[in-house]
């Protein structure tokens, strides 16, 4: 690995913003060519959700599954607005993305010795919305392994340069008589360290920065996901789809020192049933597929029954296993309960419902283009069209790995893109006419602001009296930081708000467009779902400004 340049304004070939499955996969494939690419990570470069997953990789791998079970699932969990071409495309890739990732060395758990494992070494998880074990994993810690191995790679690559606690701020934009949004020629970055913001000019920037699940008070999420590339794209004029559609896991940790960690879904897979504080099981009377049915209808059932008891969680027990069976499948998660006093194999854990996984992002095509001459999105932060109105389980990574690599295969056949041309200097970053801020309290205020209505009003069950109520509080927001980004120089923590608040206001002014409930939707106000299943897709105005204008697809 070169040693980071500290000029203050470098080319790449290609600079990838986010160091997840999405964006390290990609920086991978692409460095098998002769090419310049860059890593930018805001904080070490594991840190994101992709460290964090926990039940697996679906993938068609079993001999008795088939490319059309998995559309299928795929379809039905998506609750008629997946895109099919993109879930067919992703579909027929998993077992190649799978390879890819095994010859890479990810230490995928092995089937047992006499193990139904037809046509497949590898031990296979079921998950709600599965109709078949395809989720292969390494434990119950799939991306650890998978964040470790990819790390250990790119750290070794001679074409990729890794730049750790650099934030992006902003796309730089030019004027391009051909393309109609310009063109993008590279990206400012913030060295949270050195307190500096440089100009890194490249052919293509990829955004992978994942999810905006941190709009939400309580999410499954690391610090990363604020949304940064979904509002960054926005702001230099990119259209963002379906960002109503926020899925909420319904089984995270209920305990005051664990910050909503997650309880994988891969123990419902295993047999965990869902109760009430009565020891009765509450699943059956909401869905007939009971724990194993899809994300949406599991997190509003328990949002129900909480409300209906008035209980603060509900409890996921999986005592009837026995203790060898727990400690050999889930020993990251049995570790992680022992050591805050819960004994899975002895008693059931208190859970509850949190922000997880973002559907909608930037609108992209199956190679992971964007509306943006020059700039392509990845991972959580792109919407393809594969999850539609509900992600199944385990089709995320997925879709971080078969996106990177196509979008590698369009980047690489550009051949523009093999000679390095930095073009005219870029302009540097202009901090002539601000100061340090005097009022750091106010962002702490804000973001705490923004993710409390968030979960209180648009939540997952909505009204459009809550969500008017939202709106009017993140425009009153979103102006305040607009006044404040201008005054002050910019933190990590202004930059994640002013993130952050444009991503609320992009899923309010979704959540508020359709007017049915469908899939991770579900609003009181229209709870029938449409004969016509169409995406929600919002056109940015051409300013940085507080207002958005709407546009068909
Ligand atoms: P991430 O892995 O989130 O990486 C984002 C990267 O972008 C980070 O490196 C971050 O530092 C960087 N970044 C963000 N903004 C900036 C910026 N402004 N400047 C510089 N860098 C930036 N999915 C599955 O398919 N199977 C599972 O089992 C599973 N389990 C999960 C368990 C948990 C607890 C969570 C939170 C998610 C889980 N998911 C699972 C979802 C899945 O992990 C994510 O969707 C996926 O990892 C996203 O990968 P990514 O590469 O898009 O982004
Ligand atoms: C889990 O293990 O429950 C998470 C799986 C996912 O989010 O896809």
């Amino acid at each position: 690995m070169p040693e980071v340049d500290t000029a203050h304004s470098e080319h790449f070939d290609v600079v990838i913003v986010g160091s997840g499955a999405a964006g390290l996969t990609l920086a991978l494939r692409l460095a098998d060519g002769a090419r310049r690419i860059a890593v930018i990570s805001k904080s070490a470069l594991a840190e994101g959700s992709t460290w964090y997953a926990q039940g697996g990789i679906s993938a068609v791998l079993d001999a008795e599954d088939s490319i059309e079970a998995h559309v299928a699932d795929t379809l039905n969990a998506g609750a008629g607005l997946c895109d099919e071409p993109a879930v067919r495309f992703t579909v027929s890739r998993s077992r190649e993305a799978i390879e890819w990732l095994i010859a890479r060395g990810v230490p995928f758990t092995r089937a047992e010795p006499g193990e139904k494992a037809p046509g497949y070494a590898y031990h296979l998880n079921r998950e709600g919305g599965h109709s078949h074990r395809r989720i292969i994993h390494a434990e119950d810690a799939t991306g650890r392994a998978v964040e470790t191995t990819l790390e250990a790679l790119a750290r070794n690559a001679e074409q990729i340069t890794v730049f750790e606690h650099h934030m992006a701020v902003e796309l730089i934009m030019t004027d391009d008589a051909s393309e109609p949004r310009g063109r993008c020629r590279g990206v400012y970055v913030l060295d949270i360290e050195g307190d500096q913001v440089h100009t890194l000019s490249a052919r293509h920037v990829v955004l992978a920065t994942g999810g905006a699940n941190l709009a939400y008070l309580y999410s499954s999420n690391p610090h990363a996901a604020s949304g940064d590339g979904i509002a960054m794209a926005w702001r230099a004029g990119a259209r963002v789809a379906n960002m109503e559609f926020m899925q909420f896991h319904p089984t995270c940790l209920y305990h005051p020192e664990a910050r909503s960690f997650l309880i994988s879904e891969a123990l419902r897979g295993e047999g965990a049933l869902l109760k009430l504080a009565d020891g009765s099981r509450f699943m059956p009377r909401h869905d007939a597929r009971a724990e194993l049915a899809p994300r949406d209808i599991v997190a509003r059932a328990i949002d129900a029954e909480m409300k209906r008891t008035g209980e603060p969680h509900v409890w996921l027990d999986i005592s009837h296993r026995d203790k060898a069976f727990i400690e050999k499948h889930f020993p990251a998660i049995n570790r992680r309960c022992l050591e805050l006093g819960l004994d899975m194999s002895r008693e059931p854990l208190p859970v509850v419902p949190a922000a997880h996984y973002t559907c909608g992002g930037v609108i992209t095509d199956l190679a992971g283009r964007t509306d943006i001459a020059g700039v392509f999105a990845i991972g959580e932060c792109a919407f393809t069209g594969l999850h539609g109105a509900n992600r199944m389980a385990s089709n995320s990574l997925l879709e971080c790995i078969v996106y990177a690599s196509a979008a590698a295969e369009a980047i690489a056949a550009d051949d523009a893109c093999r000679a390095p041309d930095p073009g005219e200097p870029l302009p540097p970053w202009d901090e002539s006419r601000v100061t340090d801020s005097d009022e750091e309290v106010v962002v702490a205020h804000n973001w705490q602001e923004i993710r409390r209505f968030m979960w209180d009003y648009v939540g997952i069950v909505r009204t459009t009296k809550r969500l008017e109520r939202a709106l009017h509080r993140v425009e009153l927001l979103r102006r305040e930081i607009h006044d404040y980004y201008g005054t002050f120089r910019v933190t990590p923590g202004l930059l994640e708000l002013r993130n952050l608040a444009q991503v609320a206001e992009l899923i309010i002014r979704s959540a508020l467009e359709r007017r049915e409930s469908r899939g991770l939707h579900y609003t009181r106000d229209f709870p029938h779902t449409l004969p016509r299943a169409m995406h929600t897709v919002l056109s940015p105005p051409r300013e940085d400004v507080p207002g958005v204008v709407y546009r068909p697809l």
